[in-house]
């Protein structure tokens, strides 16, 4: 029987984790639940940091960026020994089940958890969009925007300059950031790591645009595909093109989650309880199909959601 549940975030932050802590402590105190915050992830199960959460402490939070809770990469957890230590603490804690709020690596530690008798919950939180079980990751959303919105002002003076603008955006394992912003914006080309970097073709297809008198471009790089500063100088060395390079960073994990993070924030929360309470456990939270459920660690691997081929080959053609 679950009476009080832990919650922790872990991993890179993302907009939403606020709401997360917020929706999660406040329906399972609906619940008739006790909360207690985990603070700075994995580490504070180590260092014993935790802070009782009720309606009254995740007042407020819900339109800020980060995490209340703080946010840590505890490399030590990868090991079983340092996993059983900590689902001990959480036992002297009287904590019945936890929630982790983060990225693929943190919902492993909560697997890790589980293999101890915790009984855990996922639900996906990073910018990157990139994890098993759903086709939505709390965060995405919010930093495509911030991405927009900058490429929007980055734009104007590509236009007023007749320059061709690289972005570098986040995303050092998938391309997600990168090929959303770059249909929303209309840019010539993305570079993202699930296609091969083709830097030949991409100066062939700016200077064709240029030949059509598009006078200036965008080009969005993944981290991951490539570092802007190589894209910027392989253009400047094998074309007439005028290239200048934006490396976007932690502008992309931070500020007010959007109004889809905030809705999926407390859906993805409602489900995690209730989940918990139903005794679904050792499950991530996910967007499937537009349905949010629940799927258990070892059969999230069954639901990987690739990059939209059909979004990458638009983005190219719109973009002459
Ligand atoms: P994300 O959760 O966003 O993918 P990381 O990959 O940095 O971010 O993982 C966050 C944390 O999760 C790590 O610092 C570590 O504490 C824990 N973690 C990652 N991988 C594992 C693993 N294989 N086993 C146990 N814990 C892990
Ligand atoms: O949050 C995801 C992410 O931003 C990745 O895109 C990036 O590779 C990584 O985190 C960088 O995070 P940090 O600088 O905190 O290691």
């Amino acid at each position: 029987m679950i009476n009080k549940i832990g919650i922790l975030t872990s991993g890179g932050d993302a907009p939403g984790m606020n709401a997360c802590i917020r929706d999660v402590t406040r329906y399972a105190i609906q619940k008739g639940l006790a909360v207690e915050g985990i603070v700075r992830g994995y580490e504070g199960l180590l260092s014993h940091e935790t802070m009782p959460l009720d309606r009254r402490a995740v007042g407020a939070i819900i339109h800020r960026g980060g995490t209340l809770l703080r946010t840590a990469r505890c490399l030590d957890f990868i090991k079983k020994d340092v996993q059983q230590k900590a689902a001990e603490y959480l036992r002297t804690l009287e904590i019945d089940a936890l929630v982790v709020v983060g990225g693929d690596g943190s919902m492993k530690g909560a697997q890790g958890l589980s293999r101890f008798g915790i009984p855990t919950v996922t639900i996906p939180g990073t910018i990157d969009n990139d994890m098993m079980g759903t086709q939505y990751t709390i965060g995405f959303d919010t930093s495509v925007n911030t991405v927009l919105e900058s490429v929007n002002k980055i734009r104007d003076t590509a236009f007023s300059h007749d320059r061709v603008a690289v972005v570098e955006v986040m995303g050092r394992h998938a391309g997600w950031i990168a090929l959303h912003s770059g249909m929303a914006s209309g840019a010539e080309a993305v570079l993202i790591p699930e296609h091969p970097v083709d830097l030949k073709s991409l100066c062939e297809h700016l200077e064709e645009s240029h030949r059509m008198k598009k006078m200036s471009s965008i080009v969005i790089v993944a981290e991951g595909a490539a570092k802007g500063s190589d894209v910027v100088d392989y253009i400047r060395e094998h074309t007439y093109l005028s290239p200048n390079l934006t490396v976007l960073g932690y502008v992309q994990r931070g500020g007010s989650p959007s109004a889809l993070d905030g809705i999926m924030a407390g859906l993805y929360s409602q489900k995690a309880v209730d989940s918990l309470l139903a005794g679904n456990y050792n499950c991530v939270i996910g967007l499937i199909d537009s349905k949010v459920v629940a799927t258990p660690y070892t059969e999230a691997d069954k639901f990987h959601f690739s990059i939209d081929e059909n979004m990458f080959d638009l983005v190219h053609m719109l973009g002459r």
